[in-house]
Order: structure tokens, then C-alpha cells, then sequence
């Protein structure tokens, strides 16, 4: 009771109450803060994690416009049942090209940290024309007109020399080639060699299923494919990362 007495002196002295929340504040503040200051790094070093492919990079500001963070994460938290639906948790390197990240807030519609890999070309042409097509409860809504939309590919060299410019490793060769990359990248049997050694493990092909027309579809669907994709999770070993 009497402890109970004391608190109620606290309460009624508005200076003790706010020194008192000011010292509980900031205990909580130095907690949470120290400990950041005894490791090298927040951002693990990560095998594989690479820039955007000029495709990619369209599709991920197509995708940015068209607002699917609002109903798709892409952080897979590190809890066991959502390790056990999406995959291993993300890593905060995954993240390391996303300007701005699509870590996203809510989940009307799954996590796409990982979808990369998970269906076909022509599944996502069919879903994200007509969802319900292929997914019969789905509310998502669906976006034909990406279908039709010739792809917008004249700015994207200034796109990644302004990336450069904030520290992403774009190099000349790669803004150089970013115009002939993305056709390459979206050409079936183009010549893709280079583009690979540029940026590894990205999804060529044709994406819309239509060969020799360059939409938006194109530039969503090979953004989507390589989410999840850039580190090998069979090698990854997160002990070794934090070093
Ligand atoms: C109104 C909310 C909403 C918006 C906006 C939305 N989606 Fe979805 N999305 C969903 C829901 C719900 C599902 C689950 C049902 C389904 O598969 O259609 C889904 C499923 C998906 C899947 C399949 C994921 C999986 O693992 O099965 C992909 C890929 C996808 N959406 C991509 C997109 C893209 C790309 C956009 C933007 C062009 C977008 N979504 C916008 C709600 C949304």
C-alpha cells in the first residue's frame, strides 16, 4: 500500500511524473540502441544479393505504381509458420537494392519475398489479367491493361546512372548496356550471355507470352521471378553472415 501512496505523489507532481517518464523512456531508448553500436553492421553480408537487371528494375517501378505493396509484403518475418509457407525468413541484404524497400505493411494478399520460381511465365500472364481466372476466391483485382501497354524503356539508362549515383554498383557497361539488356532479357533464344554475367540468375525469356512485343507485363512478370531468387539457401549460413 504504501508503495502504491508514493505513486500517487508521483502522479500528482506533474515535474516527477515527467522526469519519471523521461528516465523510463530512455532506459527503454539505451536498450534498444546500445547493442547496435557493439556489431560491425545491420546488413549481413549475403552471396548473390546484386542490383536489379534493367527489366527487373522496370517491372519493380511498375509494380510500385501500380500500388501492390498495399495488399503484398515482401519480408518474410523470422516466425516458424511463416518460414514454413513463404520460405526462409529475408535477410535485411535483400533488401540492399530496394529504393524505396516493398517491405509493405499489410497482407490482404500473400508475402512475395520469394514467389520467384513458383509459377510459370503464363500463370502470372493469366493472373494478373484476370485473377480469378486461376485462383477462384481471389480479390485481387486485375491489371489487363499491363498486357497491352508497350513497355516505357527510354529512361531507363538515367534510371540506373541516378541508382549509381546513390551507390548502387551499376557500372558504365552495365548503363551502357541497359537499353540492349532489356531486350535481350526479354527476347526468347537472344544472346544472353553477357546479361547473365551482368546480373546472374536472372529470368530470361519471353514473359507475356507474346514474342516480339515488349510490355509491362514483360517487366512485372521478370521482376516477380527473380524475387527470393538472388541467395542460395541451400549454401546460406547465417552464423558465417554475421561475421
Ligand atoms: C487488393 C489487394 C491486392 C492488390 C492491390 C494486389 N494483389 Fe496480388 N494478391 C492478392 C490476393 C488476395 C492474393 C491471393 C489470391 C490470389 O492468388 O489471387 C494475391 C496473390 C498474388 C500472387 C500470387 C502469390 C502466391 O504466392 O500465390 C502474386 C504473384 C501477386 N498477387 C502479384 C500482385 C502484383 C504484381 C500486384 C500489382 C500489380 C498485386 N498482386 C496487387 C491481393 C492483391
Amino acid at each position: 500500500m504504501n508503495i502504491l501512496k508514493q505513486h500517487a505523489k508521483l502522479e500528482r507532481n506533474l515535474l516527477f511524473l515527467i522526469l519519471g517518464i523521461f528516465i523510463t523512456v530512455s532506459i527503454g531508448g539505451i536498450v534498444e540502441v546500445l547493442p547496435l553500436f557493439t556489431i560491425e553492421s545491420t546488413i549481413e553480408k549475403v552471396q548473390g544479393v546484386r542490383p536489379y537487371s534493367p527489366l527487373e528494375l522496370a517491372g519493380r517501378n511498375i509494380y510500385v505504381r501500380e500500388g501492390c505493396y498495399l495488399c503484398h509484403s515482401q519480408m518474410i518475418r523470422p516466425f516458424r509458420d511463416e518460414a514454413e509457407r513463404y520460405g526462409h525468413y529475408s535477410l535485411a541484404a535483400e533488401s540492399l537494392y530496394d529504393r524505396p524497400f516493398q517491405w509493405g505493411s499489410k497482407r490482404t494478399g500473400p508475402d512475395l519475398a520469394r514467389v520467384g520460381g513458383k509459377y510459370s511465365n503464363e500463370w502470372h500472364v493469366r493472373h494478373l489479367i484476370d485473377p480469378r481466372s486461376v485462383v477462384p476466391g481471389s480479390v485481387m483485382p486485375g491489371y489487363p491493361h499491363l498486357a497491352e501497354t508497350p513497355l516505357k524503356v527510354d529512361d531507363i539508362a538515367e534510371h540506373l546512372k541516378t541508382l549509381k549515383f546513390l551507390g548502387d554498383p551499376y557500372t558504365d557497361g552495365m548503363i551502357a548496356a541497359a537499353r540492349s539488356d532489356i531486350a535481350a532479357q526479354a527476347t526468347p533464344e537472344a544472346e544472353v550471355d553477357a546479361l547473365l554475367k551482368r546480373y546472374p540468375k536472372a529470368a530470361v525469356g519471353d514473359f507475356d507470352g507474346k514474342p516480339g512485343r515488349l510490355t509491362e507485363m514483360d517487366a512485372v512478370i521478370a521482376y516477380l521471378q527473380v524475387l527470393g531468387r538472388m541467395v542460395d539457401f541451400t549454401t546460406f549460413d547465417p552464423a558465417a553472415a554475421d561475421r
